[in-house]
This record gives C-alpha cells, structure tokens and sequence, in this order.
C-alpha cells in the first residue's frame, strides 16, 4: 500500500477513535449528572426544607464563586458541594434530631457534628466522576482557624468548596428561619460573617461576600426566596409570595435530557 494511502488510513482511524472517545465521554458525564439529579429529587421529596436550604446555599456559593474568579470546573464543584452539603442530615440516625423543633442537647449536637461525615459516605460511589465532591461535603463545617469538625482542618488544608459553602451555608440559617431560630436580616448575617472572617471563615472569601456588588447580588437572587416567616406574614396580608427554590442544578437537565443516552 502507498506510504500516503496508509498515513491518509491512519489520520481517519484517528479522528474516527477521537470522535467515539468523545461521544462516550459525552454519555458517561450525562449519566453522572442524571445521578446527582435523582439523588437531588430523593432530597427534594424526603426533606423539602433541606432541599430548599442546599439551592439557596448553592446560588449564594455560586455568586461567590464567580467573585472569586474561579474556573467553570471549580465553579461546578461549588455548585455540587453546595447542593449536597448537608444530605447527612437525612441520615436515620439524625433525620429525627434534626427535624424537631426542641433545643439540642449536648448529646444530640454531638450526634449531629456526623454529618458531614455520612454526607460524604451518600456520596462516595460518585467519586469516580467528581472526586472533589465527597471531600467538600466532609469539610464544610470545617473553620479557617482550625477549630471546626469533623478533622479541625486550617486555613488552605480546607477544600476551597467548603470554604465557600461554609460562608453562604451561614448566610442562610441566619436568614432563613430554622428549627427553633427565627430567621434575621441580611444586615444581621453580614455582621455574623463579618466578625468571624479570619476565624469561622476564610479572610478573602469573607471580603469577597462583603463587597457591595456580592451584597446586591445576593440580595437580587434571594429576593423571590424569602424566609418561611416573611412568607407567613405576606399570606396573612395576603400579597402574592413565590414560595419556589433556586433552581440552580437547570444545567444538569439539559445535560441529561439533551439527547437520548443511546446517541
Ligand atoms: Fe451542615
């Protein structure tokens, strides 16, 4: 055969096993986001008000993720540590403490320092497809002064996902109302977060939540969102509320249903 009929062969095997890489690579990644989706719903329809909490964490993570200029791959990974961040507290052992309006004792905050632990246990078999993922969901209760749990991890040692979780994870329960704690106003929250940065919280991650153009942004993205009390209060004046959450996870539905899987 003439040396450029066989180069010409070659070059077409080539893209032909490029374009098949790629196609297959297409596939798993839809089946990896059609995953997470499902055990996002499996969140949604056994613990609506932790679903709702893990979007609104996760469009406050993913604000703070574009001011800290991350990559689209970093940006993903918040997003995903966001939205899971606390699927522990569906555990058995915890679903009880966590859902009732009592007080902790001493032994149940024990018990509920867990979760973050058997978050990453929920989703360890995805490590294959997001490996930051389970390490995130792990470190999001960690502090930047090496004081938080499940491992007292320090500064940098604590992935960046977590990092910022942790700073729109406490935005939220302060101002969205949980358990026994009414919900506060965002001046509130910002004076939480401003008095922990450097302690609870990373310095420059804190800057970033603090500057005014994160503020409005935060602000603009909550505002169809408003605690369960403001809601209460808008019914009983009777003017129109949206109750729906951040549907910050659309992308993965186009990427799931975009095409057949089969293609
Ligand atoms: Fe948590």
């Amino acid at each position: 055969m003439p040396s450029h009929l066989k180069t010409a062969l070659l070059a077409a095997g080539a893209g032909l096993y490029y374009v098949k890489a790629r196609r297959e690579r297409a596939r798993v990644e839809r089946l990896a986001a059609a995953a997470l989706e499902s055990l996002l719903n499996a969140i949604d329809a056994n613990d609506p008000a932790t679903g709702a909490h893990c979007r609104r964490v996760a469009a406050v993570s993913l604000i703070l993720a574009d001011a800290c200029g991350l990559s689209d791959q970093a940006r993903s990974s918040v997003e995903r540590v966001a939205l899971f961040h606390d699927v522990g507290k569906m555990h058995e052992a915890l679903f009880d403490i966590t859902h009732d309006d009592h007080a902790l004792s001493a032994e149940e905050r024990q018990q509920v320092k867990t979760h973050p632990q058997l978050g990453a246990n929920v989703v360890a078999p995805l490590s294959m497809f997001y490996p930051d993922l389970g390490a995130g969901v792990l470190a999001h209760h960690e502090r930047w002064d090496g004081t938080g749990y499940p491992r007292g991890l320090r500064g940098a040692e604590i992935p960046l996902a977590a990092r910022i979780v942790a700073v729109a994870d406490t935005f939220d329960a302060i101002t969205h109302h949980r358990r026994y704690d009414m919900a506060r106003s965002t001046p509130d929250a910002v004076e939480v977060i401003f008095a922990e940065r450097g302690r609870q919280f990373d310095p420059d991650i804190t800057d970033a939540f603090l500057s005014s153009a994160v503020q409005l942004q935060v602000c603009a993205a909550m505002q169809p969102f408003p605690p369960a009390d403001a809601i209460a209060a808008s019914k009983r004046q009777q003017t129109p509320v949206h109750t729906e959450v951040p549907d910050v996870a659309f992308r993965w539905h186009v990427a799931a249903a975009g095409k057949a899987l089969s293609s």
